[in-house]
C-alpha cells in the first residue's frame, strides 16, 4: 500500500493530489491515506499537505522520482524514456519483459526499491527503499554479438567517471565491479536478447550504492556507499541523470569507433591491471598477473609459468 501510494505521488509530481482521490485509487479510507502519509514522512519523504489541494511529494534528497531524472537528462543521442517504480522485484526483470515486447531503445527502468534484485552469476543485489539506484536501460545497438559484452566495460568507464565527478576515486575491477578502496560501490549486469546472428536488445543493469548507511550483514565488509564515503546525502535523481548523460556520450563513441576508443580510460581507472589475480575460467583456475585489456575487452593474464591467457568472462579475485 505504502509503495503504491509513493508511486502515485511520484507520478503526480509536481501536481498535488487530493486525499479523496488517493483513497479512491488505493481503495481505503482517507484516514488510512493520512496514516500512510505520516509513515512515509517518518521514513524521510518530504510530503506537503495543503487544505483543498491535497498532498505533494516534494523534491528532496530522499524523494526520487522519474520526473526528477527525466528533467535532468540531456537526450543528446539516446532518446531516454524514464519509467519509475517505487517498488519492483527487479528492474532487470521488467526490462527483459519490455524488451521482449519490443519497447524502443532508451527505455530506462528505475526502482526505488527492488525486492529480488539480481547480480551476476546468480547472486542477489539488494536495493533498500530510499537509498540506492537500481536502473536497467534497454539498448538496441547494431553490433556483432561477440562484442556485446564490451558494453559492460563501457558502462564501467561511465560509472568510474561519474563517481570521480563527486570526488570519489572509484576504480574498475574487471569486468563489472566499481570499487573504492577494495569495497564495492556499483555493480553492472549486462544481459542480451539475440537472434543467432543479431543483437535484438541489450539490457544494461546498474546498481549504485548512494545513501546507504548500512548493508545486510553479508555485505558490511565488502560494500560502501557515496554517503559513507562523503558523509552526506546525494540527490539520487541528479546522480542517475549524471550517470546516463555520461553513458550516452560513451555509448555513442563505442558505436562509432568500438571499445578501443574507451580502452585508455578503462586502463586509467582499472583496479585489476598490474595485480596478481586468480580467475576461474572454464572450470580451470588461472593464477598470474593481469597485464592488459585487449581491444576485444578480454583480460590478458600471464601466469606464473609465463603463459598468456585471454579471459572473456569470469570472476577475478586478487591474490
Ligand atoms: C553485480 O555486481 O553482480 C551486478 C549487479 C547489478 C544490479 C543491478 S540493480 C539494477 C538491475 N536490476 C537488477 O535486478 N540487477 C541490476
Amino acid at each position: 500500500m505504502k509503495s503504491k501510494l509513493l508511486s502515485i505521488l511520484t507520478e503526480t509530481y509536481p501536481e498535488y493530489i487530493s486525499g479523496e482521490k488517493l483513497s479512491n485509487m488505493l481503495n481505503c479510507s482517507r484516514t488510512a491515506v493520512w496514516k500512510h502519509i505520516s509513515q512515509l514522512k517518518k521514513e524521510g519523504y518530504e510530503i506537503t499537505a495543503v487544505r483543498n489541494k491535497g498532498y505533494l511529494l516534494e523534491h528532496s534528497e530522499v524523494s526520487y522520482s522519474g520526473h526528477g531524472v527525466q528533467a535532468k537528462l540531456f537526450l543528446r543521442y539516446l532518446n531516454y524514456k524514464v519509467m519509475f517504480h517505487a517498488e519492483l522485484q527487479s528492474t532487470q526483470q521488467l526490462a527483459q519483459q519490455l524488451a521482449a515486447e519490443g519497447i524502443d531503445e532508451g527505455a530506462l527502468i528505475l526502482a526505488d526499491h527492488q525486492s529480488t534484485g539480481r547480480g551476476r552469476l546468480g547472486r542477489e543485489w539488494s536495493t533498500a527503499r530510499g537509498t540506492g539506484i537500481a536502473a536497467s536501460l534497454i539498448l538496441k545497438p547494431d553490433i556483432p554479438i561477440h562484442t556485446a559484452s564490451q558494453l559492460t566495460l563501457v558502462a564501467a568507464v561511465s560509472a568510474a567517471k561519474l563517481f570521480r565527478k563527486y570526488g570519489i576515486e572509484a576504480q574498475i575491477k574487471w569486468p563489472n565491479d566499481i570499487l573504492v578502496n577494495h569495497k564495492k560501490i556499483c555493480g553492472i549486469l549486462t544481459e542480451m536478447q539475440a537472434d543467432p546472428d543479431r543483437v535484438r536488445a541489450l539490457i544494461l543493469g546498474i546498481g549504485l550504492n548512494v545513501n546507504e548507511t548500512n548493508f545486510p550483514p553479508s555485505l558490511t565488509e565488502s560494500a560502501v556507499s557515496m554517503k559513507l564515503l562523503k558523509n552526506k546525502n546525494f540527490d539520487r535523481a541528479e546522480v542517475t541523470a549524471e550517470l546516463f548523460n555520461i553513458f550516452e556520450v560513451d555509448y555513442r563513441l563505442f558505436l562509432a569507433e568500438s571499445f578501443t576508443a574507451l580502452k585508455d580510460e578503462w586502463i586509467k581507472y582499472s583496479a585489476t591491471l598490474g595485480r596478481k589475480v586468480q580467475v576461474v575460467h572454464n572450470n580451470q583456475r588461472i593464477q598470474g598477473t593481469a597485464v592488459t585489456i585487449e581491444d576485444s575487452g578480454a583480460l590478458k593474464i600471464i601466469d606464473d609459468t609465463g603463459k598468456e591467457h585471454l579471459i572473456y568472462s569470469g570472476d577475478v579475485t586478487e591474490q
